[in-house]
């Protein structure tokens, strides 16, 4: 309907946890990616903060900002060298997570030039050869 969120209309929280699970298995087999995780292999607690995180911006519950606070995305993510290959893999992997889920056309574009606007955003190093 028109007053449906985003998050509704994708279909809720099991769209979401399909999303992120993807994504961190192509992130978990990348190796310059795996590299900036502070508990290596251990995803559980990236993934639930990157999906409560989606979830909260894409209309649906607050469980972000209710554990973390404001978002601060570009601050969080100083720790990490991104550079501009480091966000064409991050965006690799969520490319394929989206493929995974197949939304609709209009909600795979929403979703899609959000997540390229936000990587690129979060470029903080510019150490490309
Ligand atoms: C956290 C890498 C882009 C959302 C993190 C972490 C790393 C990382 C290493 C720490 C993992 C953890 O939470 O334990 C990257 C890289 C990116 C990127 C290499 C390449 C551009 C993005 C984008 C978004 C995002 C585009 C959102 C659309 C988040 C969130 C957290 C996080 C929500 C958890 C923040 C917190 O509450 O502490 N990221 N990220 N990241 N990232 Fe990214």
């Amino acid at each position: 309907t028109s007053n449906e969120t985003i998050f509704e209309a994708v279909g809720g929280r099991p769209t979401f946890t399909r999303l992120v699970d993807v994504f961190y298995d192509h992130v978990d087999r990348d190796e310059v990616l795996i590299a900036m995780y502070p508990d290596g292999h251990e995803l559980t607690g990236a993934k639930h903060r990157l999906q409560s995180f989606l979830e909260q911006y894409f209309g649906g519950p607050s469980t972000y900002q209710e554990e973390r606070g404001h978002p601060r995305l570009r601050m969080r993510h100083f720790p990490f060298p991104i550079d501009f290959d480091a966000r064409d893999r991050w965006l690799a992997s969520m490319r394929a997570a989206l493929d995974d889920v197949a939304l609709p056309p209009l909600y795979d574009e929403i979703f899609w030039d959000y997540f390229q606007r936000a990587a690129t955003a979060m470029v903080n190093t510019n150490s490309n050869p």
